[in-house]
């Protein structure tokens, strides 16, 4: 059985994550900003742990590390994530600049936060993963002129989390990027292809297959590589 931290774990994508792990017996440290409100969580069963965390404050990061001192923690899956302004306001002619350094925070420098936050407890672990939740709009392959501040921080941390992958092979940590497709969240919308089941679904079984052979992979929810 594993430890699994995963962010953003009060709905969404994060919510299914810890579902599937809890349910196949994994303890899951289950972070979010708000547990008080968490109430679909709350209700997950098995072995889940909920945990406080603002990815975006150094401090919040902090605290949750030091309330994990000591912890094993064999993967931890950075899928907090916002989309930024609105899209009037994130495009080559209009750019609101703090939002879009807020979405920096959160989506680029909030995995870099908790990944290094945690590795004391990642090096504990035999096989140890951290894996970020990013986007296909993080993909330079991708010309979708749309949410551009979301895109170029999805593609900032595809970029770190690249070089985290070379960087942490002498610690043995095996570093993975997934795009999850585009889920029915309140991210994503209604009209999205995948439920947030699906998506989770595909997800487990690419981390799965993450191993210090494939460390520094970009890949769909449904296994395939995903082009840079
Ligand atoms: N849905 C899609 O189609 C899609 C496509 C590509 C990539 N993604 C990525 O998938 C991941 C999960 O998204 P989702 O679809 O499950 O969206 P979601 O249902 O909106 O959930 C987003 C999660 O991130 C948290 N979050 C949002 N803003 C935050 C902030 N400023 N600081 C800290 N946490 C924040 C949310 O917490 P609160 O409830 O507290 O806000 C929630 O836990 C994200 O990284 C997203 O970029 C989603």
């Amino acid at each position: 059985m594993a430890t699994i931290l995963i962010t953003g774990t009060n709905k969404g994508v994060g919510l299914e994550l810890t579902k599937i792990y809890a349910a196949r017996g994994d303890t899951v440290y289950a972070a979010c900003r708000d547990p008080a409100g968490a109430s679909a969580l709350a209700e997950v069963p098995g072995e889940v742990v909920i945990l406080p965390l603002v990815v975006g404050d150094s401090g919040s990061v902090t605290a949750m590390a030091e309330q994990l001192a000591g912890v094993t923690i064999d993967i931890v899956i950075n899928n907090a994530g916002m989309k930024g302004p609105e899209f009037e306001e994130q495009n080559t002619y209009a750019m609101d600049f703090d939002g879009w350094a807020e979405t920096f925070n959160v989506n680029s420098m909030g995995p870099v936060r908790v990944m290094q936050a945690l590795m004391p407890n990642l090096k504990q672990a035999e096989a140890a993963k951290v894996v970020t939740i990013t986007s296909q709009m993080g993909a330079l392959s991708l010309d979708m002129p749309a949410a551009h501040a979301y895109c170029a921080s999805k593609a900032a941390v595809n970029k770190f989390m690249r070089l985290a992958s070379i960087d942490l092979k002498k610690d043995g940590v095996a570093v993975g990027l997934i795009h999850p497709g585009w889920v029915q969240t309140d991210m994503g919308g209604p009209r999205a292809d995948l439920t947030p089941q699906e998506s989770a679904e595909g997800i487990v079984a690419v981390v799965d297959q993450l191993s210090m052979d494939s460390t520094g992979g970009f890949w769909k929810w449904n296994g395939e590589t995903h082009d840079w």
